[in-house]
């Protein structure tokens, strides 16, 4: 790599070298000066801006103080709250635009990249905001397999809710399997591995895999979710025309931005086939980070579940969508899998994903969206 003596390291205050040298960016042909700021508002903070050498290394920025640095298209930004440590990961940006923006910046869309916002971050996801007590208890009772489960409901309208040992780590691990056999694998960044199709702002990573609706376990956990849903009154049909259940992995640094499963802003379905409630099966949990957080409840309240191996969350938006806002916090250490299933209501068809999006409305499906 000959071109690292020669790279321009920092940006703007050198750029006149663009005249007198052939330029020889770091980090690839299309590295350009770049300009990173702390945007951290709620409340503002001191951050630490992590980035590698190549690009100009690492900076700590005071609220609203900038620096210039280099980027490509690829780079990792890392924000880490002051001091940096482990714990104190906020926030990994994929830069994917041959541009930047500043203060200013008349697209905002291109300017988030470089700006750290509490939006993508959340004060909940913080290692010292504790996990949130229950409200009550209620109780699960699994016939098919003959158990019954205490339930601990963090918050009854909408309902969220929390249940140890809602499968075996055989099921999980037979569930791996299946994925596994039927070609899953942890998708590239150029797949949308960590910024999902359409948005630069989601990143889950790795699998993320429906498979044959013929298979017995899949079906057999959806008959589970279903019952599970039944206790809050959601009347969810355990039927072919359910979407299929879905296993996504988070690696370090993964997260999953604050976004609905439904129409955020729906107070109650729309239409036959809408989904109401979701069931999120921790299959592994990580070492540190990875809590499921509904930053907005109303009122400044959040809750905030630590993800525990086998354990299951379920939560409705049949009314009150906005308050199931949800995100999947940076895992910090350790691996993070999920299945997802996802409870619609009662659907005169086939597969309710031909046929309705995800509030019911005849329409074709709008794409990749869900929990976590
Ligand atoms: C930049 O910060 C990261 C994260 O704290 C650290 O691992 C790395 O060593 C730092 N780089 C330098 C050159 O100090
Ligand atoms: C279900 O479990 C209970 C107690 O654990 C037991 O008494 C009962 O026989 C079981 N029923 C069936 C059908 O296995």
């Amino acid at each position: 790599m000959l071109t690292l003596p020669l790279c321009v390291m920092v940006g703007r205050p050198f750029a006149w070298a663009a005249l007198v040298l052939p330029l020889l960016p770091c980090g690839g042909t299309d590295a350009y000066d770049a300009y990173f700021q702390n945007g951290a508002r709620s409340p503002p903070r001191t951050m630490v801006l992590v980035l590698p050498a190549d690009a100009g290394g690492n900076a700590t920025l005071e609220p609203a103080e900038g620096v210039e640095r280099r980027a490509w298209v690829g780079l990792r930004v890392d924000w880490y709250e002051h001091p940096a440590t482990v714990a104190s990961f906020a926030d990994r940006v994929v830069v994917s635009a041959g541009r930047y923006g500043g203060v200013g910046d008349a697209d905002a869309s291109v300017a988030r990249q470089f700006v750290f916002l509490d939006a993508i971050h959340l004060r909940p996801c913080a290692e010292a905001f504790p996990a949130t007590a229950p409200a009550a208890e209620a109780r699960f009772r699994d016939d098919a397999r003959n158990v019954s489960l205490p339930i601990r409901v963090l918050a009854v309208s909408p309902a969220v809710a929390v249940v140890e040992d809602f499968v075996s780590t055989a099921e999980c691990e037979a569930m791996v399997s299946l994925a596994a056999a039927g070609g899953a694998r942890a998708r590239t960044d150029a797949e949308g591995g960590l910024s999902h199709a359409g948005s630069p702002f989601r990143r889950r990573r790795g699998v993320l895999f429906p498979w044959a609706r013929g298979d017995a376990l899949p079906a057999a956990l959806l008959a589970r979710a279903s019952a599970l849903a039944a206790v809050f009154g959601i009347a969810a049909p355990a039927s072919a025309a359910q979407e299929p259940v879905n296993l996504i992995e988070y690696g370090e640094k993964d997260a999953y931005e604050p976004h609905c499963d439904s129409d955020c802003l729906r107070d109650g379905p729309v239409g036959p086939g809408a989904r109401v409630a979701t069931v999120l099966v921790y299959c592994a949990a990580p070492d540190l980070g990875g809590a499921t957080v509904f930053p907005d409840r109303g009122g400044g309240r959040a809750l905030k579940i630590a993800p525990a191996a086998n354990a299951a969350l379920v939560f409705s938006y049949e009314t009150g969508a906005r308050g199931a806002l949800h995100a999947g916090c940076a895992v910090r250490r350790g691996t993070k899998r999920v299945l997802s299933i996802f409870l619609r209501t009662a659907f005169d068809g086939d597969d309710t994903r031909a046929s309705v999006d995800v509030d019911g409305l005849a329409a074709p499906p709008r794409g990749p969206r869900g929990s976590e």
